[in-house]
């Protein structure tokens, strides 16, 4: 099967979180179901980089106000089509804002370019492929399936996948013509949305399968509390709402050869896990103190992750003589928060406020306990490495995180079966119990180390996930219509 995959992100192009792990993970996941992926990316400085030798295979004399080519190339193990754009995406910065941490003003302009292009692409622009299934991957995406729909049948299947619901990307509606989109899809039933265009909306409304990446966050969006505005729409889509779970790519999380450990180590090994703790407290500022229960966080500073109730628990955190090492980096008052905290405890907090895949690794593989209080969490990624990599995570009850992790109540560590912590509600008194309860377990050596050894055993790979989206595709496959 042939599947175009849309997204604004990918491993190791380009990232700003998740979405681009799973963006990056999919093609080599899904060649093992038989789906060949190609993955359709803006051109970004970076990317364009990356795509060097490629191999130019359509052009648009004037893509929302420039010319454009599509380039095909060979790169991190993935078929590419890279849009080369320059009057777009030509500009220093992340994917989505300047130099200054501002969103790009003509962002609704540069990703419904991106969503016409796979359109075109949909519709059999390319000598010699077209995509039977085209899979579109947040609001970015989102103006994918609509150009499809609009511009009639035939058309290959589209799918549309949610990671976070937060992030809508509404536009003006004066801006339709330019958009391109037609008169009649300003509608309830088209890309109407709060009297503007909304992008993710417009994925959801019109894809033929909408999925998110958990099972229990396909649930919380149907109702008003999770749904950000779009749970009725997403109740009368519920026949074609599938929540399927991310994993991670177990080749760059494998414990037993990564090289930004001090020490290898896995399941059956997990003695040669402890040069990593020594590495990590040495490498953030943290005293030699092998005894006291050490703490990792990685993570976008953000209220969705829940980072202003940790800076609320820190007394308690000290209280049990445990140590933090942070790394992140996002919201200004958060990032400062924690600057302060490490400040006032030297020795016991750390915190590096930027973006360091390397330290990241070395957290997974070096921290006791990982802490993830999010408020909301689509999947998560950050647990399912924590798993891998012999830190217990510490987890919220919600979305993803309550799909991916055993809570080690009594009947669990009884069964053996605990893989971490669960806490609920995401509030900072009930973030203190489960600090209390896993200073506890951490005095249970037997316990935890049973705990561990089933977290470092857990599935966290794409195999089963994989193989639901490639039932998808194949129900909606082009071919199949
Ligand atoms: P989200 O996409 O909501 O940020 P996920 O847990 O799904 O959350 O994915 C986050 C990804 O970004 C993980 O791969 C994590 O390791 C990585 N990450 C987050 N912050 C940093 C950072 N400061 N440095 C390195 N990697 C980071
Ligand atoms: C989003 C979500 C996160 C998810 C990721 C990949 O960034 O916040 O929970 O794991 O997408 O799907």
């Amino acid at each position: 099967l042939r599947l175009l995959s849309v997204a604004s992100e990918c491993f190791p192009l380009v990232k700003t979180g998740g979405l681009a792990d799973v963006v990056g993970a999919l093609p080599a996941a899904l060649a093992a179901e038989s789906v060949a992926v190609r993955t359709l990316l803006p051109g970004y400085p970076g990317v364009i980089a990356a795509a060097g030798q490629g191999q130019q295979v359509h052009q648009f004399d004037d893509l929302f106000g420039g010319p454009a080519r599509l380039l095909a190339c060979r790169a991190a193990g993935m078929d590419l089509l890279v849009l080369d754009a320059p009057h777009l995406y030509a500009r220093p910065g992340g994917p989505y804002v300047d130099p200054q941490g501002r969103d790009w003003p003509d962002n609704p302009r540069r990703f419904a370019a991106l969503c016409w292009a796979a359109a075109e692409i949909g519709r059999g622009a390319l000598p010699g492929w077209c995509p039977q299934v085209v899979h579109a991957h947040d609001w970015q995406a989102g103006l994918t399936p609509a150009y499809l729909r609009y511009g009639g049948d035939p058309r290959p299947g589209t799918v549309f996948t949610v990671h976070n619901l937060a992030f809508q990307g509404w536009a003006p509606a004066s801006l339709l013509a330019e958009l391109r989109l037609p008169p009649h899809a300003f509608d309830i039933e088209g890309v109407e949305f709060f009297g503007g265009i909304g992008a993710l909306k417009a994925g959801l409304r019109l894809s033929d399968r909408i999925t998110t990446v958990s099972p229990t966050y396909a649930r919380e969006i149907t109702t008003p509390e999770e749904g950000q505005a779009l749970d009725g729409l997403l109740r009368s889509r519920a026949d074609a709402l599938h929540g399927i779970l991310n994993g991670i790519d177990e080749e760059a999380w494998n414990p037993a050869a990564d090289p930004h450990l001090a020490s290898s180590f896995d399941a059956a090994r997990p003695e040669a896990r402890e040069p990593n703790r020594a590495a990590l407290r040495a490498r953030m500022g943290l005293a030699e103190d092998p005894d006291a229960l050490l703490l990792g966080v990685v993570s976008r500073l953000t209220g969705q992750k829940g980072m202003d109730l940790l800076l609320r628990c820190l007394p308690a955190l000290l209280g049990h003589g445990m140590q933090l090492a942070v790394l992140g980096t996002g919201e200004a008052a958060l990032e400062e928060g924690f600057r302060a905290a490490a400040a006032a405890h030297p020795g016991r907090i750390a915190a590096r406020l930027g973006y360091d895949e390397g330290l990241a690794h070395l957290i997974q593989g070096g921290c006791d306990a990982l802490l993830v209080p999010s408020r909301f969490e689509p999947c998560g990624l950050t647990q399912l490495c924590a798993l891998r990599y012999g830190a217990l995570p510490v987890v919220a009850r919600v979305g993803g995180l309550a799909d991916t992790v055993i809570d080690a109540n009594e009947a669990a560590l009884a069964t053996r079966v605990a893989t971490g912590l669960q806490f609920s509600p995401t509030t900072a008194p009930a973030l203190e119990a489960a600090l209390a309860r896993l200073a506890a377990l951490w005095q249970d050596r037997e316990s935890w180390r049973a705990t561990q050894a089933n977290a470092m055993r857990a599935p966290v790979g794409w195999a089963r996930s994989a193989g639901r989206y490639a039932a998808i595709y194949r129900e909606i496959a082009l071919s199949a219509r």
